[in-house]
């Protein structure tokens, strides 16, 4: 057993630290914004790594990655790329349960680190919001399960705010619901700094960690942050909620849309806590929102 806490079976004691390089870890999301950066991180430390997407020819990997093709949501389809996993990154793909989990199990697979979310609380009695249920569905699951897990519950990615580049390439200004609403958002490269540390390194068996950037940014705050790095003035327009529930509810579901704008009113009244979790996880502080404007100022 590798020492992890909360490790509840599996014991083998010939396996150790020593011989973790030997021993295959599955990423799953591999294509996505956090599982990419978790790929190359893994074959920049020659890790062996294999990478899970449904479309695996269109993706370009890091020379040593193991491409495989597998649909979360179709457990035969993902049981060949179990050989030999010890470790698996959860994309929590809306597929994902426990037909999945059991497979994992099955083919002897040690330690899942979930990409949870924020909104999870712990000792409610009922989640809030369709968004906070399903992925506490899922960390019950890996709980329940005999396999070793660690929740990684980011707070909100900076990169939600991708899609205001449309307003940002066309004038100066961004109009959207809440100026005032305010979250830590995190870079993607913190949650994915936090998936290896939690694949890769001992103690994070049976935790659960909380992940956000290092300051409370408005949207307010965030479209002045672009402008700066842009060298423009980015100011953002407080629209009625109403019409941003009919612009959004054009590409977002109803029902997490909802949860996203009663996250979003509530942050009004409930500020969210600054956490120093990347920093524990990953030996190095939480990235500050304009370092990720500058890594992505290309987009607006
Ligand atoms: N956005 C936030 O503020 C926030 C906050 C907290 C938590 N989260 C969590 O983080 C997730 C987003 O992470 P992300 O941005 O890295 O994801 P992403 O960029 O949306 O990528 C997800 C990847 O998962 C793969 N995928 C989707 N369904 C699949 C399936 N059925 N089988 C196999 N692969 C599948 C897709 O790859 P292929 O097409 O290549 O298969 C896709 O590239 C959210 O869904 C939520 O659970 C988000």
């Amino acid at each position: 057993m590798r020492g992890r806490e909360g490790a509840v079976h599996h014991s083998s004691p010939q396996l150790t630290i020593a011989n973790l390089g030997e021993l295959m870890i599955l990423i799953t999301g591999a294509t996505g914004n956090v599982g990419r950066v978790v790929v190359e991180r893994l074959a920049d430390e020659g890790q062996p790594v294999r990478a899970l997407s449904r479309r695996p020819e269109q993706a370009q990997w890091p020379a040593g990655v193991e491409a495989v093709a597998g649909d979360l949501g179709d457990v035969a389809s993902v049981r060949p790329a179990l050989d030999g996993v010890e470790s698996v990154f959860l994309f929590p793909a809306p597929e994902v349960g426990a037909e999945l989990v059991a497979a994992f199990e099955a083919a002897g697979v040690r330690h899942v680190v979930l990409l949870s979310s924020g909104a999870v609380e712990d000792g409610a009695e009922a989640q809030d919001g369709p968004i906070a249920t399903r992925h506490h569905e899922l960390e019950q699951l890996l709980r329940a399960s005999g396999m070793s897990w660690t929740f990684l519950r980011p707070d909100t990615f900076a990169v939600n705010i991708l899609p205001w580049s449309y307003q940002t390439k066309h004038g100066d200004e961004v109009r959207g619901a809440y100026a005032e609403a305010a979250a830590p958002v995190i870079h993607e490269a913190d949650i994915a700094d936090a998936v290896v540390a939690a694949l890769t390194s001992e103690g994070h068996a049976g935790k659960a960690y909380h992940l956000t950037g290092p300051e409370l940014l408005t949207h307010a705050d965030q479209a002045r942050v672009i402008g700066e790095v842009l060298g423009r003035p980015i100011r953002y327009v407080e629209i009625d909620v109403e019409q941003v529930r009919q612009q959004m509810g054009a590409y977002v579901p109803a029902p997490i849309l909802a949860d996203i704008l009663k996250f979003w009113a509530r942050s009004l009244e409930q500020p969210h806590a600054v956490s120093g979790d990347v920093e524990t996880l990953t030996g190095h502080k939480a990235r500050d929102f304009r370092s990720w404007v500058e890594a992505h100022a290309e987009a607006f």
